[in-house]
């Protein structure tokens, strides 16, 4: 089973950024960890702050691969763009958050993608990612 991980701006910084909000974990250390948890899944990670460069990678691996798990980050609120790029695949696409959004700012309740997500995990820190990938199994 083939799966990617999508992740958007700022996520790179994880570790460092608002460790309050996100956790101190980097992604590299926390995708290591899932790899070796799921040892059955083919699992790969990408990470863009451009907004551009994630609509491309979403249509290149969006007719082949089983499951993509996007944290589009900030674009989430923004992009019509993103939000048509996962209405125009075929893999189905788990839109995941590592805060509640929903009990931040107003400008962050709204999503272009969840209308098109098979399925949304939001604000169990990182493990948000491991309940999306669980859900493929
Ligand atoms: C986020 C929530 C977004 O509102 C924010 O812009 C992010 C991260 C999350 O995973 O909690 O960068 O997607």
């Amino acid at each position: 089973m083939k799966i990617i991980i999508i992740n958007g701006p700022n996520l790179n910084l994880l570790g460092k950024r608002e460790p309050e909000v996100y956790g101190s974990t980097t992604f590299p250390d926390y995708f290591l960890q899932l790899q070796q948890a799921y040892p059955q899944i083919d699992l790969e990670y990408y990470q863009s702050n451009i907004e551009g460069e994630l609509i491309d990678k979403i249509q290149e691996v969006g007719f082949s691969y089983d499951g993509i798990l996007l944290n589009a980050a900030a674009y989430t609120h923004t992009s019509v763009g993103i939000g048509d790029a996962v209405k125009a695949i075929s893999s189905p696409v788990i839109e995941v958050h590592i805060s509640n959004t929903f009990s931040r700012e107003a400008f962050r309740h709204q999503s272009f993608i969840s209308a098109n997500a098979k399925g949304i995990i939001i604000g169990f820190g990182m493990k948000s990612y491991e309940l999306a990938l669980q859900s493929f199994l």
